[in-house]
Parts: C-alpha cells; structure tokens; sequence
C-alpha cells in the first residue's frame, strides 16, 4: 500500500494526561515503520502556528514510555481559536510539507483538528484526558494513572481521617464529568459521592449516608466531590453546619495529572498511536481513533463530537449501596 501521507505532526493540546509520552512513541514508531516522516509539534496549537516543531524518529522516542507530562509540551492555543491563527498553522504546514496532523487531547483539541481539515490537512484525533469525557471513546489516555493517583492519596487521607475519626471531604479533577469521582468513589469505598452527572439531595446523599454509617459504627467518613459539582470547601461547611463534625477539605488539584503511566495507559496509548498513523498512510482525515466496546476503531471527528457520554448506571447503582455503610 502507498502512504497517503508523506510527513506528519504529532501534538498534544489541553490539559496533559499519563500516558501521552507513550502515544507520542507509538506515533513516531509508526511512522518510522511505514516509512513517513514524522515531527514534533510542540506547546499544541500554538506549535503550529509558529513553526515550533522537532525531528521525531524512532529514536528520539527512547525512554519516554514510562514517563508522565508531555515530551511536546502543552497548551491552549487562543490565537488558534481565530481564522487568521488557523490560516497561519495551515501556512506552516504547507511550508514544512506536513500533510498529516495527529493531536492527542481532549474535545477543545478535536475542534482544533476540525478547523485544520478544514482547509486541507488531514487530521486524526487521539483521546487524552484524565476526565475520561470523549464521549465516542470508552477511554481515554491517561484515565487509569489518574484514578490510581487518587485512590493512593485517598488511602492515605483515610488512614489519618480513621485515627482522628473525622470526615474528609476530597475534591478530584473531572472538569464537568464525574468519571473520575465515581471511580474513585467505588475503588476507596466512600461514604459519599457527588458527581455533577447526577442532580443530589444534600440531605438524603450525603447526611443521611453519613447518619447511616455512623450508625452502623463508623467513625470516619470519606466524602468524593467531582470538581463540576461544585467547591469541596462549600460541602464541608454544609455537612459541618449540619452535623458538627469539622471536616477536612482535601484538592487532589493537579498531582492527578502528573506520575508514571499505568500499563494500561501505555499500552492503550501504544494501540491508538499506532492506529492514528494507519489511518493516516490509509488516506484518512478527520477520524478519532477510540475504543468502541473493547475495539479499537476509528470514527468520523464530526460524529464523535456530536456523541454525548454518560455515567455508567451499573457504576452509579452499585455506589448507592456501597455508601453509607
Ligand atoms: O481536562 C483536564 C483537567 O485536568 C480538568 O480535570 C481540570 O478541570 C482542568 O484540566 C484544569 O486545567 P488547568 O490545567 O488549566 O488548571
């Protein structure tokens, strides 16, 4: 088969997840293998307006797998947001020979590539996010050292909240979805979750699962509040005026973006950084290559977008009788 693309870019945009590196691997192993040219983009967007770009072989790749954060840098791009930013990336293209673009971010970098291909360069998205929030993939990268960070620092809390006998009350990232929290809620055994996905009762999910617990002869409590829900400090103040227990607020923040790659988020990123340049050399554009019920597939970038992502009504059930206990 002939290559459809002679040389291609590789980015990473939004916020970085684990495993980023390792998709950045699979996408300069790639298209070593398959006889491309491949480049760095580095700082996302604005990588590309400016021209800020690197060689990418085989080699250069060496000993990133295992590493967090991105070797590319990250970025923003509000210049990009703009026909003229958008105009200057595809100038840049057009005068590095670059006919093929892989961005690995999250839903804002996938309108990026939309914009991209728009005039002419083929793109395909690869899912990286921590929130776990592209709605046509099952997974994203980056998703499952996120949730083992939480859950580590939660463990820990848990063992000073249980000799203090106290409530903690632990805000994690997720940006507006609840992936996270929710997870972490099953993996720690909270006594209470919040998650923005579903409408709460104050009274009835949290104090009353507090109420029960305590009952039932808990001394301590573990409260998860995604991040889109609302401020952690705003659910302590309430379960303190309500209860008189004195909670501890805890922000996971930003220590759940960074850390070791799990072999799952490297061996995912390996699969859909290998897939993304295929499809490329097979003279597609505008495609998320994603997990679809267990199968790595790709599907149209329009189409994706346009997909709306829920909670998993198992997931949701399954912590309702698992908190207040
Ligand atoms: O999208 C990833 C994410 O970490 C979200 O969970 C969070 O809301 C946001 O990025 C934080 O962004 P920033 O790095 O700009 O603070």
């Amino acid at each position: 088969m002939e290559n459809k693309v002679k040389r291609i870019g590789v980015l990473t945009s939004g916020g970085d997840a684990p495993g980023m590196n390792a998709a950045i691997r699979a996408v300069a192993r790639t298209a070593q293998y398959l006889g491309i040219d491949c480049v760095g983009i580095r700082r996302g967007w604005n990588g590309l307006i400016n021209g800020d770009i690197m060689p990418l072989d085989g080699h250069s790749v060496n000993g990133i797998i295992n590493r967090g954060g991105t070797m590319l840098y990250s970025a923003r791009s509000a210049e990009f947001m703009t026909e003229e930013g958008q105009m200057r990336a595809v100038q840049t293209c057009k005068f590095l020979g670059i006919d093929g673009v892989v961005a690995i971010g999250g839903d804002g970098t996938f309108r990026g590539c939309l914009d991209l291909s728009r005039h002419g360069v083929s793109v395909i998205g690869i899912p990286g996010t921590i929130d776990n929030d592209i709605a046509c993939s099952h997974y994203s990268i980056g998703f499952d050292t996120a949730c083992n960070t939480a859950v580590d620092a939660v463990d820990k809390l848990r063992d000073t909240m249980q000799s203090h006998e106290r409530c903690s009350v632990v805000e994690v990232m997720g940006h507006h979805a609840g992936h996270l929290a929710l997870y972490v809620g099953l993996a720690v055994g909270a006594t209470a979750v919040l998650v923005p996905e579903k409408k709460y009762d104050f009274e009835q999910d949290v104090l009353e699962k507090i109420r029960t617990a305590r009952l039932a002869g808990k001394t301590h409590y573990m409260v998860i509040v995604a991040e889109g829900v609302g401020s952690a400090m705003d659910v302590a103040k309430e379960i303190a005026d309500a209860t008189g227990l004195d909670p501890r607020v805890t922000v996971l923040g930003h220590v759940q973006r960074g850390g070791t790659p799990t072999a799952r988020d490297r061996v995912t990123a390996s699969r859909l950084g290998y897939l993304a340049v295929r499809a490329l050399a097979e003279g597609k554009t505008n495609r998320i290559a994603c997990i679809q019920h267990g199968d790595y597939v790709d599907v149209d970038m329009e189409e994706g977008l346009a997909m709306k992502k829920s909670l998993s009504e198992l997931s949701l059930a399954a912590l309702d009788a698992f908190t207040g206990a």
